[in-house]
């Protein structure tokens, strides 16, 4: 049993997975509501891929990569197949707003727009809980254990 504090890399990526997630509720919220203007959401989902981006190479250059990693030489694996989906996710998020003429007769602006962010919501969360799990091991179970 370990009530050793989290190391700052460790709170930093459970902090920024919060506030992704606040913000895909937002978008989700905007989605449903419809309230806004399509410009309004766009801008939403702009700032998404902007702080995922930031995200993710935080990740990869001072987060669980390297601390975690040190804790836990076996995840190492693992760690490297969820960092693998970054450049697949970024190129996702870029594309989550239909451009002129994108958006096929049967559907409006707002159901192509909500089927291409529920899909990429589900990938992103998946990924998400992966990185969220291989912390917990590392941090938790790990503590004290020798190879
Ligand atoms: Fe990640
Ligand atoms: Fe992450």
């Amino acid at each position: 049993m370990s009530q050793s504090p989290n190391p700052p890399g460790y709170e930093r990526v459970l902090a920024d997975h919060h506030a992704l997630k606040d913000l895909l509720s937002r978008i989700d919220q905007a989605l449903t509501e419809k309230t806004s203007s399509i410009a309004e959401v766009s801008d939403l989902l702009a700032k998404l891929g902007d702080r995922l981006v930031r995200h993710f190479s935080m990740e990869e250059e001072g987060g669980y990569f390297s601390e975690a990693l040190l804790q836990a030489p076996r995840l190492i694996s693992r760690a490297n197949e969820l960092m693998a989906q970054h450049p697949k996710m970024c190129t996702c998020v870029r594309d989550l707003v239909p451009g002129v003429g994108e958006v096929g007769p049967k559907k409006d602006w707002w159901q192509e727009t909500r089927q291409r962010f529920d899909a990429f919501r589900e990938e992103l969360l998946r990924h998400e809980q992966g990185e969220d799990r291989l912390l917990q091991e590392a941090y938790n179970r790990d503590i004290g254990a020798t190879d």
